[in-house]
């Protein structure tokens, strides 16, 4: 990672020293436990809790798993609680461009949030793996381990983990489906970040999805969504 060099390296390896990560981590846990309270006081019944969870499946399929229909619908389980808050948020807050999933966000109060979120991060079903080609695992490897040096673009592992587990904001990657990465690395600019009075973590992937070819976005998305 040494030899990377340049003004936009320097801030992408600041970012991904992870003490920053750590302090959003701590801010986020905070507001976790502003919600935790608002839970405690108006606790999401189990059965109205199970029927919110069986309205995402319809859509993000059996267990969360992700879904292949007209388009690819991504895997919720395993994922970090608070990266699925922020998003959500960013869907509410037009952030993030998605029309389908304003109209599901934004009628979710904070304890159906925290509810919705923890649960969803508690399931672990067997990635739903394709159908990208198995030959490009090898190089998708790589990349996620080792980045593109002469590209300025760090390793994935850096952020997304060795394991791609992902951590606070930082989402885990294993086991999502390979063509939903595609489509949101190749679209990166035209679905987020997209107010920009507000700035949010969208803006420390976009110099990384921008930078990376067509190809390699193929590479890296079918390896990671062999990862449990
Ligand atoms: C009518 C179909 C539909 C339903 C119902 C639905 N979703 Fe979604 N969801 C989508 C689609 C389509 C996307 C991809 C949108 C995009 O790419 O921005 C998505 C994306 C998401 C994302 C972003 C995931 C990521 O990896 O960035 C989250 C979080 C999410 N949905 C949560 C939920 C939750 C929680 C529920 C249930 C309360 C739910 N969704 C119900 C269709 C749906
Ligand atoms: C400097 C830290 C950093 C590095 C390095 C990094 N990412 Fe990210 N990545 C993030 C952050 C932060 C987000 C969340 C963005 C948001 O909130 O919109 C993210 C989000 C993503 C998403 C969206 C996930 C989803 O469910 O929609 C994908 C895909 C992704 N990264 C792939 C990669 C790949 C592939 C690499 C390596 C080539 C990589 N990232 C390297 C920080 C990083």
């Amino acid at each position: 990672m040494t030899q990377l060099k340049g003004p936009r390296y320097d801030f992408i390896k600041l970012v991904s020293t992870r003490a920053v990560w750590r302090f959003a981590t701590v801010a986020v846990a905070m507001t976790g436990a502003a919600y935790a309270k608002d839970a405690d006081k108006a606790a999401v019944p189990p059965r109205e809790l199970q029927g919110k969870i069986a309205y995402c499946e319809n859509c993000h399929g059996v267990s969360a798993r992700g879904f292949h229909g007209y388009y690819p619908i991504p895997r919720l389980a395993g994922q970090q609680p608070e990266y699925l808050k922020n998003q959500l948020q960013a869907y509410i807050e037009r952030r993030r461009t998605n029309n389908i999933m304003f109209n599901v966000a934004h009628v979710l109060d904070p304890a159906m949030l925290d509810a919705l979120t923890t649960n969803l991060h508690n399931l672990d079903p067997k990635p739903l793996v394709g159908p990208a080609p198995k030959e490009l695992l090898a190089a998708g490897k790589k990349i996620y381990d080792e980045g593109l040096p002469n590209s300025d673009v760090p390793p994935c592992a850096s952020c997304h983990g060795p394991e791609a587990k992902g951590d606070g904001q930082l989402p885990r990657l294993a086991g999502q489906l390979s063509d939903y990465l595609f489509n949101k690395l190749t679209n990166w600019t035209k679905e987020r970040g997209q107010d920009p009075k507000n700035p949010d973590a969208s803006s420390i992937m976009q110099p990384i999805a921008h930078s990376l070819t067509e190809q390699q976005i193929k590479a890296v998305a079918a390896y990671v969504n062999t990862l449990e």
